[in-house]
């Protein structure tokens, strides 16, 4: 079997050097010359565990290769996923447009049975548009060359991404023929000895599948916030609270955690554009724009108990903070808290030196010299006033206390991610603060 993967980046990478894994021919497609160079050198342009000595034990194997032009593959696929970004458009909805170039560029060179498969994540209807751009291609190149469509949504996390992929909870796929069904059935046949189940559905309820459950969990943390928060304000305690209600498996305790906010490029995107697509149908999603103003919300919070810490004058103050990427074992900045409170300290007059153990040259490219950059966590800290933790590195899990009150002027600490016991300051000068308390 042979597939064809269309969009480099995260999700197209990691598919397809699994699919390879499994025993499949696949090549990796991209439009960005450079990016396709780098990797047929080996070069991987993204930070996931695992992915580059899986790259290159594939490569070496014959089973994965990278090249530029889908028209020149197509004819010798059985299937094309189409893995493309789908940024969001001005108003919140997802641009397609990267989505509808390889439908035209699949129409004008496919000339026998190929089955088209959306794995970008993409609002319901879209592998509806899909088949009509190749349908006006092939009616433009007066040909009929039978293909389906299906959609077949992604669900792995950044940083866990190959394990994901490798033994997922299910596998979603939308198809509306039965030949489509078989060949999706075949190209996940080798993935079934690691006992999970596929389950086939029709096209806009896979499409649909993806936005709910991102949405769904992204729900589950603005609510912990917002309960978090109330705590503070009760005098009650998140902790126990969050075991309290996870203990019940109508709730479950996974993707509980109180934080400073979720980011990366799915459930800030996801969020919005299902809103969206429902403001398109007159429908208002009011938990998720609830949903959305907590987040917004809630990456603040940092900022306002340093505030309140400070007195309200932020001028002059070291502010170290730990951890700039959205979440750990990911280099991934976007939508992070962290811009948030960087954005909000700096224009409150504080100076802040930051130190994460992958994204610092994420950092430097996108906030620049605007902040500093440390060479480890304790350099951070040097004469640091307050310490901001905000990205749950394991690393930064079981810290050096007496080395942290010895370098910082003042030993204030403002957990974002709750990863500290609040007993663990207990004799120390550490003023402990945390997401709920
Ligand atoms: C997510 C989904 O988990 C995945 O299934 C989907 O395909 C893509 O979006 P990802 O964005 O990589 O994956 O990260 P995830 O681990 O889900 O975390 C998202 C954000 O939520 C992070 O900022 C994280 O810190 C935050 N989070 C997560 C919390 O604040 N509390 C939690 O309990 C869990």
């Amino acid at each position: 079997m042979r597939i064809a993967i269309v969009g480099s980046g995260y999700v197209g990478l990691v598919s397809g050097t699994c699919f390879a894994e499994m025993g499949i021919k696949v090549t990796c497609i991209d439009t960005n010359p450079e990016k396709i160079e780098r990797l047929q050198n080996g070069k991987v342009p993204i930070y996931e565990p695992e992915l580059d000595t899986l790259i290159q034990k594939n490569m070496r194997a014959g089973r994965l290769s990278f090249g530029t032009d889908l028209g020149a593959v197509v004819n010798s696929v059985d299937v094309v996923f189409i893995a493309v970004g789908t940024p969001p458009d001005e108003d919140g909805g997802a641009d397609l447009s990267h989505v509808l170039d390889v439908a035209k560029t699949f129409g004008a060179s496919v000339s026998k049975y190929t089955l088209l498969v959306t794995k970008s994540t993409v609002p319901v209807g879209t592998a509806a548009k899909v088949r009509e751009t190749v349908e006006r291609e092939l009616a433009a190149r007066g040909i009929e060359v039978p293909f389906d469509v299906a959609s077949n949504p992604e669900f792995l996390k950044e940083g866990n991404a190959i394990k994901d992929f490798m033994s997922p909870d299910r596998v979603i796929v939308g198809i509306d023929s039965e030949r489509a069904r078989k060949l999706m059935t075949r190209l996940y046949r080798p993935f079934l000895l690691n006992n999970f189940r596929v389950i086939f559905m029709d096209i806009p309820s896979a499409e649909m599948t993806k936005y709910a459950a991102n949405c769904m969990l992204a729900t589950r943390i603005s609510f912990i916030n917002d309960i978090a928060n109330l705590c503070e304000l009760v005098g009650a305690d998140i902790h126990m609270v969050r075991k309290g209600i996870g203990s019940d498996p109508r709730i479950g305790s996974k993707f509980l955690y109180p934080g400073c906010g979720y980011g990366g490029s799915c459930f800030p995107k996801d969020v919005k554009a299902l809103i969206h697509t429902a403001e398109q149908r007159g429908y208002r999603m009011q938990v998720l724009h609830a949903v959305e103003s907590v987040n917004q919300q809630q990456k603040r919070v940092l900022f306002d108990k340093l505030m309140r810490y400070f007195g309200g004058d932020l001028t002059g103050k070291r502010i170290a903070m730990w951890g700039v990427a959205f979440k750990p074992q990911t280099d991934d900045i976007r939508e992070a808290p962290s811009l948030v409170l960087i954005d909000l300290i700096l224009r409150a007059g504080g100076r802040i030196t930051v130190y994460d153990p992958v994204a610092m040259d994420e950092c430097r490219r996108v906030v620049g010299d605007k902040v500093a950059y440390a060479k480890d966590m304790y350099e951070a800290v040097v004469d640091a006033d307050a310490l901001l933790l905000v990205t749950e590195w394991k690393e930064f899990r079981i810290p050096s206390w007496p080395v942290i009150e010895r370098t910082m002027r003042c030993p204030a600490l403002f957990d974002g991610r709750n990863i500290y016991d609040k007993h663990e300051f207990d004799g120390t000068s550490i003023v402990y603060h945390y997401i709920g308390g």
